[in-house]
């Protein structure tokens, strides 16, 4: 939805942790750069507990609901009891059962230096439906813990026709469907004969193989230039995407994607950190390239690559990096001293901070 001056209208959460920390200052970046967004601040997590006493507030709902588009910092999610994640609540609600985690080498020198590969991670289903129950014996609460996952025909269908459609779209070559059929046989074997039915379409024009995911993941440590593409399912999804974030220098490099018929959703795939929290030190370039995931979603894919490229220009002429990465740059350092200045030659500084 757009308002009189081209603007697209977007929800933005902040988030927790180094969440606003990183998440204020790629929206000022964004700003100058000529992003079309016009945002519409909300709360989520911990910081909607602080506020109304609700991790998700009907308000942030509804203005995802009106703007069907969003940038997200982490949410914090307690772990054992508490509230349930409002990442799993966001997906449900909006019937985002795409995530999409791509990961490239941008920093040379690294462990690899080719590493280019999207996962497409079913969101929806799976263990991840957190469907789970105890059962008390001697006293014991917890003697036996229970948790069943769900797949279903339907929504394997739908993820793997997803992946396959971005195949095509992005000129990739390779899908590499990854489960655990051999042990799981229908809870993730059903998604296996799925997604190799759906492979049949695109014979010729995206070579198919399967894995099992924890050969994959031996793999993907060795040898991550044969992966392209990946499609899995929810809970393998989660754990390769981290890995693969790992080949490239770490969480901090690593956007996603929640994409569903209600709503699209931009974040990193990184957490809330609280260990780093308030220290200005957060690498923000996982949020940053969440944010140009989210331009080429609305089809601003010029803006998109402008903002790629002067980060690859960064990372490679100027070496400046934050702790996470090896350097000592501080996330205001990196973003408004020399990523700015890169990419803005200058014009920046009259949008002084
Ligand atoms: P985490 O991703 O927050 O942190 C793991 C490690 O990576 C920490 O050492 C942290 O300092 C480092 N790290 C993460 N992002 C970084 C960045 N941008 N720059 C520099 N270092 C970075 O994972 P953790 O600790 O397991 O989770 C913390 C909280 O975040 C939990 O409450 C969890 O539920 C939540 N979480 C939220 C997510 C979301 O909202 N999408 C995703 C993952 C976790
Ligand atoms: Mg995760």
């Amino acid at each position: 939805m757009s308002d009189g001056h081209n603007k697209i209208d977007a929800t933005l959460i902040p988030g927790d942790g180094i969440g606003p920390e990183i998440v204020d200052a790629v929206v000022e970046i964004l700003d100058v750069l000529g992003a079309p967004f016009n945002w519409d601040r909300q709360k989520g997590g911990m910081a909607g507990i602080e506020d109304g006493g609700d991790p998700l507030p009907k308000a942030t709902l509804d203005s995802i609901k009106r703007t069907g588009l969003a940038l997200k910092g982490p949410l914090t999610t307690p772990i054992g009891g508490g509230f349930r994640s409002v990442n799993v609540r966001l997906r449900e609600e909006f019937g985002l059962f795409a995530n999409v985690r791509p990961v490239r080498t941008m920093i040379e020198g690294g462990r690899y230096e080719n590493v280019d590969i999207v996962l497409i991670r079913e969101n929806l289903e799976g263990l991840y439906v957190a469907f789970e129950h105890y059962i008390q014996i001697d006293g014991d609460p917890h003697a036996v813990a229970f948790s069943s996952g769900i797949n279903t025909r339907s929504e394997s269908r739908k993820i793997s026709e997803f992946a396959y459609k971005y195949a095509v779209k992005h000129k990739r070559k390779k899908m590499t469907i990854v489960h655990k059929a051999n042990v799981l046989k229908a809870l993730t074997g059903v998604f296996l004969e799925t997604a190799l039915m759906v492979a049949k379409d695109y014979e010729g024009v995206i070579q198919t193989e399967d894995r099992i995911v924890d050969a994959c993941a031996m793999q993907l440590v060795l040898h991550p230039e044969r992966y392209d593409m990946i499609v899995t399912t929810n809970l393998f999804g989660d754990i390769l995407s981290d890995l693969m974030a790992g080949l490239v220098g770490g969480l901090g490099m690593a956007p996603g994607a929640n994409i569903g018929p209600g709503a699209a959703i931009f974040e990193a795939v990184h957490g809330s950190a609280p260990d780093i929290a308030g220290k200005g030190i957060a690498n923000p370039l996982a949020v940053l390239l969440a944010s140009a995931l989210m331009l080429d979603h609305v089809e601003h894919t010029e803006t998109a690559e402008k903002l790629r490229t002067a980060i690859d220009l960064v990372l490679k002429q100027d070496k400046i990096r934050t702790p996470d990465l090896g350097g000592s740059a501080t996330t205001k350092d990196f973003l408004f001293t020399h990523f700015s200045q890169l990419l803005f030659r200058g014009t920046y500084r009259e949008h002084s901070i």
